[in-house]
């Protein structure tokens, strides 16, 4: 049943050429989807994709809306109407907030808010008229605010927002949106916290460990299948228990 989840269903993961994004890809390959692949490391994603047999992939920032709709159509040509989308690239620039450049303030928040917004924009009117469609956006225990992550948490808060105002417009097409926000995970993007930090990180959640991204990947497939049919503009905190308690 788990294994026929996604059987030809046009898939599309962004960011997929690592961390959380390439967890993904592996697991809804095993559940039989067709996937498109999005990422601007090349050579990630061709690596990927040589496993994953009969994946395409789409090379390119997803913050150009000129890439956005040539791979949106390019996927249509290769696979056809798409069925599901994962919004899962994003980045950090952390820092306090009076060293926050401008800079690093618009590219957080065209990567993490712009793009998935772009995206969206682009897959509804396919979803819309095959009354079918599931997305889910990768939003992170930091919307809830976070010390020197004033810009990623500002655009993971207002990925929520975007979330909940999509399920909304789009349930009457039957199309659901929903959101996983992940907590500490292992992957490259964590790689420059310092030990002593991650330590304090680990101690202030329940179950005392980083996530694995197979273990986000997990709830990702649930809330793009058919299983949550019947769920919509939710937010799955899958974080080790750290946003649960006084
Ligand atoms: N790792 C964590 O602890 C953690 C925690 C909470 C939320 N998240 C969220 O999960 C998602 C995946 O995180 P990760 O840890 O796997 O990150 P990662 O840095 O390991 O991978 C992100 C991928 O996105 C791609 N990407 C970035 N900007 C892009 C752009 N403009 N166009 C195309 N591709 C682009 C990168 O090339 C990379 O392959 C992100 O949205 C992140 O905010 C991660």
């Amino acid at each position: 049943m788990l294994k026929k989840d996604f059987q030809n269903k046009v898939c599309i993961i962004t960011g997929a050429a690592r961390g959380i994004g390439e967890a993904i890809a592996r697991l809804f390959h095993q559940r039989g989807a067709k996937l498109a692949l999005i990422d601007m490391d090349k050579d990630g994603l061709k690596k990927l994709s040589e496993e994953l047999s009969g994946s395409k992939i789409y090379i390119g920032d997803l913050t150009q809306q000129e890439f956005v709709d040539t791979a949106i159509a390019q996927i249509t040509k290769d696979l056809g109407p798409v069925s599901v989308l994962v919004n899962n690239a994003g980045i950090t620039k952390d820092n306090l907030i009076g060293n926050i450049t401008n800079q690093d303030w618009d590219r957080v928040m065209e990567v993490n808010l712009k793009a998935p917004f772009m995206l969206c924009r682009a897959v509804f009117p396919t979803m819309k008229e095959h009354k079918y469609g599931k997305i889910v956006n990768l939003i992170s225990a930091s919307w809830l605010g976070n010390i020197g992550q004033g810009n990623y948490s500002a655009s993971k808060a207002g990925l929520v927002g975007l979330t909940r105002t999509m399920a909304q417009e789009f349930a009457k097409f039957n199309v659901n949106v929903n959101g996983v926000s992940p907590g500490l995970v292992d992957t490259p993007m964590i790689k420059s916290i310092p030990d002593n930090v991650k330590e304090k990180l680990i101690n202030a959640r329940p179950l005392k460990r980083i996530g694995k991204p197979e273990e986000i990947a997990e709830a990702v497939a649930f809330l793009a299948s058919d299983r949550a049919a019947y769920i919509t503009g939710q937010i799955l905190h899958v974080d080790g228990g750290k946003s649960v308690g006084a």
